[in-house]
């Protein structure tokens, strides 16, 4: 596979959303130097959310300000009109809206049904097109919901070309519970690929049942090029029961690279950003190639 690969990291954002020790502002703003010099250039780097469903993101304002002198293209979560103007006011170019492809999800992530949130997001859509603002479309539980369970991908497939419908440049996959198999993610894309271009579609797959990479590989052969993941795995959402993180930046990034695809990352750089914040955190990375790269250091091989 010689095309290139787009990888969005999502470690300040959905990495740390959902960790029980908040990272402060300065901390983030680091985190996100570290990634962009390991050679990621698109970063998530922030959510304007409620600050009581979500503390974790408290400050993206001054996160968002704080590396716009940085090279890089920089993501912030936007629900609603409120979240947009606030946005716009720390300076976002980017802003993702979220809407799900279970009802039950919808209502427990953001407090309404799904087409009232397709309602919420047409004002910010209209606001961005005329701010010459991209706006990027997540669908979480797009393999299975935590309240709803099994989900058909032509329910995916259908709030995937309303989001296209209605403007976004991309519209991004969330195995938001990570219960996802390679069958099941490749019928998935099979059935959005008929409403939305693969080109414009990304895989947002998290880990918990081991499956993601699996998954990744199998969107690739299907033509998708766009790859959200986390430095060291972290991530998770608070109204994602039992979810845990996003696929690693690592893991992809090795297979990635053992498949021929260049990816432009400094692996060495990007295992300290992931070391660094791991130990903010307090707990070590679930990356299995930052742990075989950290034994392999530790023990001079
Ligand atoms: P609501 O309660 O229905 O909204 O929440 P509301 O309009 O009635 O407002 C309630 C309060 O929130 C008010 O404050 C508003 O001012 C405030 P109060 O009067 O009570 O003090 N508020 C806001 N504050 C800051 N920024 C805003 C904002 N909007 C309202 N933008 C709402 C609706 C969407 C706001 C709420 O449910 C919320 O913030 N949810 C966030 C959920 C979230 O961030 N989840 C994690 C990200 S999604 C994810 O992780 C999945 C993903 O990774 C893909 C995948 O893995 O599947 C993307
Ligand atoms: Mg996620």
């Amino acid at each position: 596979m010689s095309e290139q690969v787009r990888i969005i990291e999502m470690g300040p954002r959905d990495g740390l959303q959902n960790e029980k020790t908040a990272v402060g502002v300065e901390a983030r703003i680091a985190f996100v130097e570290a990634l962009v010099a390991a050679g990621l250039d698109t970063v998530e780097v922030g959510a304007f959310v409620s600050p009581k469903a979500i503390p974790q993101m408290v400050g993206s304002d001054e996160v968002l300000r704080g590396v716009g002198r940085l090279p890089g293209e920089f993501h912030v979560l936007v629900p609603n009109e409120k979240g947009y103007d606030a946005a716009r006011a720390a300076g976002a170019e980017v802003v993702s809206v979220f809407a799900a492809a279970s009802e039950g999800f919808s209502r427990a992530n953001i407090n309404c049904s799904i087409a009232e949130s397709i309602e919420r997001f047409k004002p910010v859509m209209a606001r961005a097109k005329a701010d010459g603002v991209r706006v990027r479309g997540y669908i979480s539980c797009v393999l299975g919901c935590p309240f709803d369970g099994e989900i058909k991908p032509k329910a995916v497939a259908g709030v995937a070309k309303t989001l296209w419908e209605v403007g976004c440049y991309e519209v991004s996959l969330g195995d938001t519970i990570g219960v996802g198999t390679p069958t099941k993610a490749r019928e998935m894309l099979r059935a959005v690929g008929t409403e939305v271009p693969i080109a414009h579609l990304a895989m947002h797959f998290h880990d918990t049942y081991g499956q993601a990479l699996a998954n990744l590989y199998a969107g690739l052969e299907e033509g998708a090029r766009v790859i959200d993941s986390a430095a060291g795995g972290l991530g998770g959402c608070p109204y994602a029961p039992g979810a845990t993180g996003n696929v690693a930046t690592e893991d992809v990034v090795y297979m990635l690279e053992g498949m021929g695809v260049r990816t432009g990352v400094d692996m060495a750089k990007l295992v300290a950003a992931t070391n660094e914040i791991a130990g903010l955190l307090g707990r070590p990375p679930v990356s299995r190639v930052v742990n075989a790269l950290n034994a392999k250091r530790s023990s001079g091989r």
